[in-house]
């Protein structure tokens, strides 16, 4: 029997069943946000497979968990696949979950059908890719990858102010894994993706197999208005300094200026804190988030300028200020792995397609490390990051098995 055929599509369907459980959500999601107790059930469970099937379990210090599995030449370097367990607040059972039980359901199907490989294969679940909780997002990977450094990781707040080092210990207490030495990055030999496409291009175009040759750029900011509190009552207009006001003026020139019209480039204020938060006091802070993406680093560059630009023209009379918290450049993954990708999903005679990815993934961060690239199935309208998420056993199923043939062949390389 070949890997491929080894592939249990029930087995990897129950297993998110079984995840889908922990952080479950009434309307069918889930929410298991970066290092909070339901990540550590997620990465308990995970552990606890892994170790039933004789695989070795570890950590790094940023929490990354890897599940490996030996190859026969001890001084070859290992090949990884992975994705990441945490979720969006509001999240579905499949981002990040689908790429973590497809590298562990190809572990299981390698062991089944007695397939050996030179190289070592490693299932890893990043930690914190979302960035909901804290940001940047794709933490665990970019730390791994040297793009992020630790130490500052570990220092960064969420929202509560709850400081990250402190969750990621109370994690790792919550589910003990052995912690490998060193700072977190081990030389890799390549590294393979899947990921549901949450988008609606391979629905829309009846195809089973996305085969992913790049994402696109990212850059986050936090923009923060500062002006005064007084009295909702009694304060007339021309004596106001209106925190949320101001942030309005800003939202509606940025959307204003990054209305394209090949609707390529992607803007997003996800967040907005207004504080006090009073209904009777004129705010005097207004915090909010901007997510923006685009393909050509260029035009991410001219609208930061143009961000900027509204923020310094619309504050008065506050003063307010923008925050660059994260850049990741565009990923272009390596033609030998997307060249396999694809000679596999022929091979095993399945419908795809070649994609751009426009969601950030891990892999965007290890593509710097080794030959990369990635696998995309479908999901139910393209709707992700959303508790309604969904995809299908079948797809599921076909990509773990295009996962799996690809990594034999990178693991015998
Ligand atoms: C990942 O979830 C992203 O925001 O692209
Ligand atoms: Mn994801
Ligand atoms: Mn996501």
């Amino acid at each position: 029997m070949g890997a491929a055929d080894a592939i249990r599509e029930d087995r990897l369907w129950q297993r998110h069943a079984d995840m889908a459980k922990l952080g479950g959500t009434p309307k069918g999601g889930v929410n298991r946000q970066a290092l909070s107790a339901e990540d550590a059930a997620s990465r308990n469970l995970l552990g606890s497979w892994a170790r039933a099937r004789g695989f070795a379990v570890s950590t790094d210090a940023i929490g990354n968990l890897f599940v490996r599995r030996e190859g026969t030449d001890p001084k070859a370097l290992p090949v990884m696949s992975g994705s990441h367990m945490d979720s969006q607040p509001t999240g579905g059972r499949f981002d990040g979950m689908y790429g973590v039980l497809a590298a562990f359901e190809a572990l299981e199907a390698l062991e089944d059908a007695g397939v050996t490989t030179r190289r070592p294969v490693v299932a890893v679940a990043w930690t914190n890719e979302e960035g909901s909780r804290f940001q940047p997002g794709a933490m665990g990977s970019a730390v791994f990858a040297g793009h992020n450094d630790l130490d500052e990781m570990l220092q960064v707040k969420d929202w509560k102010g709850i400081v990250l080092k402190d969750a990621l210990a109370e994690t790792l207490k919550a589910a003990p894994a052995p912690m490998l030495d060193g700072r977190p990055g081990f030389p890799l030999d390549g590294y393979v993706e899947a990921h549901i496409e949450q988008g609606p291009r391979l629905e829309n175009e009846n195809k089973t197999i996305g085969v992913v040759t790049a994402i696109q750029g990212s850059r986050r900011y936090i923009v923060t208005t500062h002006g005064e509190e007084a009295h909702a009552g009694t304060t007339p207009r021309a004596a106001r300094k209106d925190a949320f006001a101001a942030a309005l003026r800003m939202a509606q020139a940025m959307y204003e200026a990054t209305t394209d019209d090949d609707d390529t480039l992607r803007f997003t204020i996800g967040r907005v804190e207004v504080a006090p938060g009073s209904p009777n006091t004129v705010p005097g802070q207004t915090v909010f988030t901007i997510d923006m993406r685009h393909p050509d680093d260029a035009v991410l560059e001219a609208h930061e300028k143009k961000l900027k630009e509204i923020v310094a023209a619309k504050a008065a009379p506050c003063s307010a200020g923008i925050e660059r918290v994260t850049v990741v450049p565009p990923t272009n993954f390596d033609p030998m792995v997307v060249d396999l990708v694809r000679a596999k999903t022929n091979e095993l005679q399945l419908s795809h397609m070649d994609m751009p990815s426009g969601a950030g993934h891990d892999a965007m961060h290890i593509a710097h490390l080794c030959p990369a690239g990635m696998i995309f199935v479908p999901c139910e309208r393209g709707i992700s990051h959303n508790e309604i998420e969904n995809a299908t056993p079948q797809d599921l199923a076909a990509g773990a098995r295009v996962l799996v043939e690809v990594l034999v062949d990178l693991a015998n390389r």
